[in-house]
């Protein structure tokens, strides 16, 4: 698989990543056994920048990757992050408050002394960001962390914390159906060279064609509560996605490749980490980094998907509120 730089500070990797958190969390049932396969698949196949977090399952997610990379820990970069208030194994909100803590147990977890990759994972109000990436920055003059990265920040979060330490990626949601970087984030990254890498690429499963209506998942999963998925949202965007699904029958591909394959258009700054625990998915995820899309396909798939055509807000009101713009 081909690599791509990932912001200015000299950090290279596979032009896809592999998000880990589905394997511990958030759609449906965990499994060990196939997850396991899943990453070894992925570094067969050239992928070697993993994405996970502190509160990925919690804790479950480090633990996993780092049983999954035991002995192969010099052959990937792991990205993992901070930011959240964990109370009685639940997210309660966000709380960058004790940066150190949280480093150590990931560094523990993850079996390793150096993260590669370290977000903060949601801006914390009540922390003047200067202070936090001044904590990010000393970890890095102590070797515990090479590169440092935000999630979901705005303009003025990203200015700011870059004047302290270079910040080398954003990660934040952005997909064909998630547009919301476009005017001020992705023209600002490009400014202060910083990466670009998406998350929920394929819309948390929408785009990729298997998504079923909110109220056919599970208790327990992320796309019950996400109001994209939901009663009209879901009609209305069902439809605003057939493009997708032509292009992909057109092309033999899956819809997913094309929702990747998008993005991997948009910019050789970006990176997307799409999220499987299962091999056939990823075999399918990785393929998409070989199609060429048309002028005239990116055109069709810019206007069809464009904000107006998309139904619903991407969080419920309280996940907005941990949104930084
Ligand atoms: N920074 C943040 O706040 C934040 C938030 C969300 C996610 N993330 C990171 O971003 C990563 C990716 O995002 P995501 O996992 O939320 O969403 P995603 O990549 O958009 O979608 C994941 C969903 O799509 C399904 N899928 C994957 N490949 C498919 C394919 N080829 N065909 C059909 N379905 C497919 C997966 O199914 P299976 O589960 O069955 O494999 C899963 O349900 C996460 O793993 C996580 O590391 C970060």
């Amino acid at each position: 698989m081909n690599k791509r730089s990932l912001g200015s500070q000299g950090l290279v990797v596979s032009v896809e990543g592999l998000g880990c958190m589905g394997m511990s969390q958030s759609y449906g049932p965990a499994d060990e056994q196939e997850s396991l396969a899943t990453i070894d698949r992925a570094i067969e196949l050239g992928i070697d920048f993993f994405d996970t977090a502190e509160v990925y399952g919690p804790y479950k997610n480090e633990e996993l990757l780092g049983r999954a990379l035991r002995g192969r820990r010099d052959r990937v970069i792991i990205a993992t992050k901070f930011g959240w208030k964990i109370e009685d194994g639940k997210m309660t909100g966000v709380d960058s408050s004790r940066i150190r803590e949280a480093v150590e147990g990931s560094l523990r977890r993850l079996a390793t002394d150096h993260i590669d990759l370290l977000y903060q994972h949601r801006v914390d109000p009540k922390r003047p960001i200067e202070e936090v990436v001044n904590t990010m920055s000393d970890l890095v003059r102590e070797g515990k962390v090479r590169f440092l990265g935000l999630s979901e920040a705005g303009e003025q979060t990203i200015r700011h914390a870059h004047a302290v330490h270079p910040i080398t990626a954003l990660q934040s949601e952005y997909s064909l159906w998630e547009r919301n970087l476009e005017p001020a984030i992705i023209p600002l990254l490009r400014e202060l060279g910083i990466g670009l890498v998406p998350f929920s690429p394929l819309g948390r499963g929408f785009l990729a064609g298997s998504a079923k209506r909110a109220e056919e998942y599970p208790e327990g999963d992320f796309r019950r509560g996400d109001p994209r998925f939901q009663g009209e949202n879901f009609d209305a965007n069902v439809r605003a996605a057939s493009i997708v699904r032509d292009i992909a029958a057109s092309r033999n591909a899956t819809p997913a490749q094309i929702a990747l394959a998008w993005l991997l258009h948009k910019g050789d700054d970006i990176v997307p980490i799409p999220g499987t625990k299962r091999c056939k998915y990823l075999e399918e995820n990785v393929a998409a980094a070989s199609i060429t899309l048309s002028a005239d396909e990116m055109k069709r798939l810019d206007e069809s998907l464009r904000p107006e055509a998309i139904s619903g807000p991407r969080y419920n009101e309280r996940a907005m509120g941990w949104v930084d713009r």
